[in-house]
Parts: structure tokens; sequence; C-alpha cells
């Protein structure tokens, strides 16, 4: 898969969470005290947020992101053994104070200086969300900060991509959505949007219904596709 341009584009809708945001950044940003097993937190605690968003969903038993990532934070510290109240607090604050890749506060500028809405659609609650814009410095760029709170399930839920739809009075046709999530891309294809996967993992590619519009490595190459120069 690769992506050529897409046409007729209206606005672009961003996954916040390992696509604008570097995930392990948060952990990164203990290893003075995780020291050599801050990675391996890292992707425990990344995994088990997400299937506790599934389960949760799968359940009807909806609790908002903090408390998820919280909760998956308990799992990871006590796999590894990891006994220490402190650094579970430290960590969370962490959170909140999550790096945006270094590509995102140029691109999205450039975007929005070629006439494009821009948005953030995540599981994230307003809250979270709105610490890692501002941490980001990218507000400015943004229309729309959309979260899976008001709608209280989380993706892939097609209620939560339908949020952007009826924020900008769309069709799904004329968004275009962007996630580095694998799981997060392939289902919002199958929702409707056009949809690019950013692939930054170099993961295969899913099975399940649809396969996105296109597939890039990074950020640094939305503008081109979509025609802003
Ligand atoms: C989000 C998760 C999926 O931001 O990363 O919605």
């Amino acid at each position: 898969m690769t992506a050529t341009k897409l046409t007729g584009i209206e606005v672009c809708v961003f996954d916040a969470y390992g696509t604008l945001f570097d995930v392990s950044s948060v952990a990164g940003g203990a290893r003075d005290a995780l020291k050599e097993r801050w990675q391996a937190l890292s992707d425990l605690w990344r995994n088990k947020q997400l299937q506790y968003t599934w389960l949760r969903g799968l359940a009807g038993n909806h609790a908002n992101f903090w408390e998820v990532t919280s909760d998956a934070l308990n799992f990871a510290m006590a796999s590894l053994e990891i006994d220490d109240a402190e650094l579970k607090e430290r960590l969370m604050s962490l959170y909140l104070s999550i790096n945006p890749y270094p590509e995102v506060p140029a691109m999205l500028a450039r975007l929005k200086h070629g006439g494009l809405k821009l948005a953030i659609l995540s599981n994230g609650t307003p809250q979270m969300l709105g610490a890692a814009v501002d941490n980001s410095g990218i507000r400015g760029s943004l229309d729309a900060i959309l979260s899976v709170e008001s709608v209280g399930v989380f993706k892939p839920h097609p209620s939560v991509y339908e949020m952007a739809c009826s924020h900008f009075g769309l069709s799904a046709e004329k968004i275009c959505f962007i996630s580095s999530n694998g799981w997060d891309a392939f289902s919002a294809k199958a929702f409707g949007f056009r949809v690019l996967w950013c692939n930054r993992f170099h993961q295969v590619p899913e099975q399940i219904p649809e396969t996105p519009d296109g597939e890039i490595s990074d950020l640094t190459q939305l503008p081109t596709i979509l025609g802003v120069n």
C-alpha cells in the first residue's frame, strides 16, 4: 500500500495517541527511575490501555480514558513487579505533557495555511487532549478537538467516527482520517472516511474490513498527498 493524491478533502481528522503524540515519550520521561525497563513498561501500558478500551466497549461498561490509562498502568507495573505509588503518579502526570512527533506542529500549520480544516478525534478525555495540545503548541492550528466522552464509547464504535461528520456537517468522503493505529485506520475506512494509515511502526496490514486509501510512514508527506503546497 502506498499513497497517491487525495482530492476533494475539506477536513483532516487526526487520531491523537501514536499519531500526533508519541506515546513512548511518556514512560521515556521517567527513564531515570525505570532504567532498562522503560520500553517494556511503555509497550505493556499502551497495549493494555487499548485492550481495556475494547473490553469496556464490548461489555458496555465505559470508563473515561484517564481511568483506563490508570488501570492499564497498574497492570503494567504489577506485571513488571514495580510497586511504587509515587512513580505511578509521576507517569500519569507525564501523560499530560506527552510530546508531539517532531514533524507535527509545522505539518499542521502548513495544512491549515492551505485552507483545510483540522481536528483531533480521540479516545482521550477533553482534559488529557487539551493538555497534550497545549504542550505541543498546536492549538492555533486546530478547528476542533473531539473526544469520545461526548458519545460515551471508545473507538472503533461508529458513533465515534460519526462525531466528525456531524461536527463539520460533512459526509464521510469529504473527510480524511489519519491514524497510526492500524485497527483505527482500518475501522475508520469501514465507517466511510477517506483514510491514510500513518504506519510509523512498520506493522503488517490488519485483517479486518476495510483497507485504507493509502499508507504513509510519517506525517511529512501529508501536505503533498492532499495537494497543499
Ligand atoms: C486515540 C487512541 C486510539 O487517540 O490512540 O484515540
